[in-house]
């Protein structure tokens, strides 16, 4: 099903863009081409056409949403990238950095646009509560992006604020993607509400797992391992280590970029020394038992039920 999904959304992407050729409108496509066709999981439009399917709908229900969500991710990521000053996307230079800031701001802007345009093309009987989940989401991402940014220069982020900080930035997409599935599908708000529900839970452990994969993961992840520390990112990580006898490391690099690979070192070193690793660990499991618990509650049938809870267990397992 993942594959055969995967498959399907990305024809329709392909079909979407080739209205929007790379080498049109003065370049302004190109990063975008570049950047989608590096591909990345697909995680949210595939959930958006599996939910669509759950709820008797087809894939050409699914499609406009989906769409508009991955555009709406790729276009994040472009600019997130700019903020985090990240060198790396998907085992590939960033769009910055291959062509220039301007390039990715402009880029960036024109996915977003894009991804309205996509969105469009949904079902009109359903289109104002699809552009309502949407807009509601692309507005909670920017909020999260910028919690995200202001608690670099904080050491007293608790765990209430970062994880009221990730469910922004990244978990509400993750949710909406399935509710916005469910209602190009027609769906009801109550199906559409659980659907949000589960994707809530799993996009908590889906960022956590991030996390996890910034600190300690290995090339596959195809992102600079070590950015987060460098940044001085509060990660789920990062927080437990302060309140768990790594206080006087952490404060001790700080805002520090003196010593790129010592600060990595060191404060990977607290956090192994903090148990934050498995911490991090149970807590996603945590999440995933309560997603799963919500999956139950759907009645959904055996097919879809199955593929739903090994998407959440996928999400804290994978390497990448
Ligand atoms: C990365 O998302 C950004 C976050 C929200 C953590 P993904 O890990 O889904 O990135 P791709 O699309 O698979 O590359
Ligand atoms: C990004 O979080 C979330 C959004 C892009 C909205 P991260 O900054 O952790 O994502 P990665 O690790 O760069 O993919
Ligand atoms: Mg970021
Ligand atoms: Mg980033
Ligand atoms: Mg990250």
């Amino acid at each position: 099903m993942l594959s055969r999904l995967r498959a399907e959304f990305d024809a329709g992407l392909d079909v979407f863009l080739q209205a929007f050729p790379a080498d049109a409108s003065a370049g302004i496509y190109e990063p975008i081409h570049y950047l989608l066709a590096l591909g990345g999981k697909r995680l949210r439009p595939i959930v958006a056409l599996a939910a669509a399917e759950a709820e008797g709908g087809d894939v050409a229900d699914g499609l406009p949403p989906a769409m508009a969500v991955e555009l709406f991710h790729n276009f994040t990521l472009m600019h997130d990238d700019i903020m985090d000053a990240a060198p790396l996307r998907r085992g590939m230079p960033t769009v910055h950095l291959k062509w220039d800031e301007n390039a990715a701001i402009l880029s960036g802007d024109t996915m977003y646009t894009l991804a309205n345009m996509a969105l469009v093309g949904t079902n009109p009987a359903h289109l104002s509560t699809v552009s309502k989940w949407f807009h509601q989401t692309a507005l909670e991402v920017c909020i999260g992006q910028q919690l995200d940014m202001s608690f670099e220069d904080r050491d007293d982020v608790t765990l209430a604020e970062y994880t009221e900080m990730i469910r922004l930035k990244t978990s509400v997409l993750l949710a909406a993607s399935l509710a916005m599935g469910a209602a190009a599908a027609g769906a009801s708000a109550e199906r559409q509400a659980a659907w949000y529900r589960f994707g809530e839970q799993v996009g908590l452990a889906f960022q956590i797992q991030d996390d996890l994969l910034d600190a300690f993961g290995s090339d596959a992840v195809g992102k600079q391992i070590g950015g987060d520390i460098l940044a001085d990112k509060k990660t789920y990580l990062w927080i437990h280590t302060l309140a768990s006898g790594g206080r006087e490391v952490l404060e001790s690099w700080q805002g520090r970029g003196d010593d790129p690979a010592a600060k990595i070192e060191a404060v990977r070193g607290a956090m192994v020394a903090a148990g934050a690793d498995a911490e991090a660990r149970a807590a996603m499991d945590r999440l995933v038992d309560s997603a799963c618990a919500e999956l139950a509650r759907m009645g959904l049938d055996a097919e879809h039920h199955a593929f739903f809870s090994g998407i959440a267990q996928h999400v804290v397992e994978r390497v990448s």
